[in-house]
């Protein structure tokens, strides 16, 4: 049966800041590093958790960066700004809690959260295997570069523009 479920959006300072990690644990503890490790330090993060009967049972987080220094290439500007994006780092969804929509609302507020904050895009890597998120990222429309990653892991990238201004207009 589907219950309701809320998004709220916490930083490390909320009260029940550990519900989070301890979520983060039981349900993906491999992207644990990229939240507690120095990954993403140097820049602003955000979290938005879901909430269930009032248990926290999925988060996405993500780090606003440059474009470019991650992949060890020269930042990017246009008209003399530099373009950011909001690249996830963490997401997912108690097991018990999916197939009710809550992994999609989390990438849908994602989206309008980094254009907010300026993001020229949003940004994730996933690597082959999480079919549940690559169906998700297509669904909403995300461009995808597959590539392989580090010591031979084949992943994809996901893009979604924020401020699609083509001669073609708003295209879809
Ligand atoms: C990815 C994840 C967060 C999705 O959470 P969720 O709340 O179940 O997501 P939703 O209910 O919004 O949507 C799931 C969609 O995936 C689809 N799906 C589920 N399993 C699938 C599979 N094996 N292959 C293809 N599509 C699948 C569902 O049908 C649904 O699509 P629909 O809305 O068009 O029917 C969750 O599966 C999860 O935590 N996975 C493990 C962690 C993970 O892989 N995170 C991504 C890190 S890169």
């Amino acid at each position: 049966m589907k219950t309701k479920y809320l998004i709220e959006e916490w930083n490390e300072t909320h009260p029940r800041w550990h519900e989070f990690g301890a979520c983060l644990e039981l349900v993906a503890p491999e992207q644990a590093p990229f939240v507690f490790e120095e990954y993403y330090r140097a820049y602003q993060s955000y979290l938005l958790v879901a909430l269930q009967s009032n248990e926290v049972v999925g988060f996405i987080r993500f780090a606003v960066q440059p474009i470019g220094p991650e992949a060890k290439c020269p930042a990017l500007y246009l008209n003399g700004v530099q373009l950011t994006e909001a690249k996830i780092h963490a997401f997912a969804v108690r097991e018990d809690a999916r197939g009710q929509g809550i992994g999609t609302e989390l990438q849908k507020q994602t989206i309008q959260r980094a254009k907010a904050l300026g993001c020229y895009q949003v940004a994730s890597y996933s690597s082959y295997g999480r079919d549940a998120n690559h169906h998700i990222k297509l669904s909403l429309g995300f461009a995808v570069q597959p590539e392989v990653h580090g010591d031979n892991q084949q992943g994809v990238y996901f893009i979604m523009p924020l401020k699609i201004n083509t001669p073609l207009g708003i295209i879809g």
